[in-house]
């Protein structure tokens, strides 16, 4: 299938992520949001990023406005009709992603795929939620989706070869690199990256050194661009404690275990980059 028009549902900064790239791969765009103000907050912020890139030399101005005219915003499904792929980024709640899935299921052409950006609740309980679960997959992008390289394709239990195949070359369009993870709790990435990030706040917690010293220790001697306390604030500490819930409930083993120092402060209210405060002061 060569995805002529995409529909991306969820205007936050994953979803004007994806819609951004996909629009500059030659993709049309329907970025749609129930919140109208996102949706316009998430087509300007492209058009900063674009024009960023315009100013730097890395894009003519008018690939970049070619790129703008291809993004088109929406309020509902209905108005992503037409699309022959559907991206879902919006809030992690279960009872949330199943209803944008069921309103997509019935807005778009029965053999349009339907793609979540989730990164923690189950591929098979989504695509359960509609009729044609197998044209139900995982697509998670990495965030910032304009510079990180990797797609994550999770086939849930009844995903379709074709389904599969029509997401990965989506992904290759998007000049992306894929791989394939099961259906299984935090899929590739997170299932390594959170364990790290959760003992990087273990450390802290026992005193074993300064937030500094640990983003330090990590950046220079594992040459990782952002040290993991850092990465957690960028992330954001909800995300990183519900993944890290996931994975806890999903494997059943106490090794998974949220950090209290991440739990607290959640509570606190610090969630990293987005609230001004997390281990560092934004
Ligand atoms: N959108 C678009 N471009 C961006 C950007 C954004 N949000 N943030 C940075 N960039 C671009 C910059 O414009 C710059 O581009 P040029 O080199 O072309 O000028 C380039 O990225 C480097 O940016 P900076 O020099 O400002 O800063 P940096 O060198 O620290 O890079 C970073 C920023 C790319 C974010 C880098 O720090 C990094 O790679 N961090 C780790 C990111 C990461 O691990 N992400 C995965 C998180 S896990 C996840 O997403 C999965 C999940 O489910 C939780």
């Amino acid at each position: 299938m060569d995805v002529k028009t995409l529909a991306v549902v969820g205007a936050g900064q994953m979803g004007a992520g994806i819609a951004q790239v996909a629009a500059q791969s030659g993709v049309s765009v329907v970025l749609v949001d129930v919140n109208p103000d996102l949706v316009q907050k998430g087509l300007s912020g492209i058009r900063a990023q674009l024009d960023r890139a315009v100013s730097k030399g890395k894009l003519k101005a008018d690939e970049a406005q070619a790129t703008v005219a291809r993004i088109k915003g929406g309020g509902s499904a209905q108005d992503a009709a037409q699309a022959d792929f559907a991206v879902e980024a919006v809030t992690e709640n279960e009872a949330v992603k199943k209803k944008v899935f069921q309103d997509l299921a019935r807005a778009l052409r029965p053999d349009a795929v339907l793609a979540t950006n989730t990164s923690s609740i189950p591929i098979t309980r989504i695509a359960a939620s509609v009729d044609r679960p197998e044209r139900v997959i995982g697509m998670h992008f990495m965030n910032p989706v304009p510079v990180m390289q990797l797609v994550e394709i999770i086939r849930g239990a009844q995903t379709s070869d074709a389904t599969y195949a029509a997401t990965r070359a989506l992904a290759e369009k998007m000049g992306k690199t894929t791989v394939l993870s099961k259906d299984m709790p935090g899929f590739i990435v997170n299932r390594i990256l959170i364990p790290m990030l959760n003992e990087a706040c273990f450390a802290l917690q026992e005193g074993l050194a300064s937030a500094e010293d640990i983003d330090t220790a990590m950046k220079l001697g594992t040459n990782v661009p952002m040290g993991p306390l850092t990465l957690a604030d960028f992330i954001g500490l909800d995300t990183c404690l519900s993944i890290a819930e996931v994975l806890h409930k999903g494997l059943g083993d106490d090794k998974y275990r949220p950090a209290p120092l991440l739990r607290q402060y959640v509570d606190a209210g610090w969630l990293g980059k987005k609230t001004k405060r997390g281990f560092y002061a934004y």
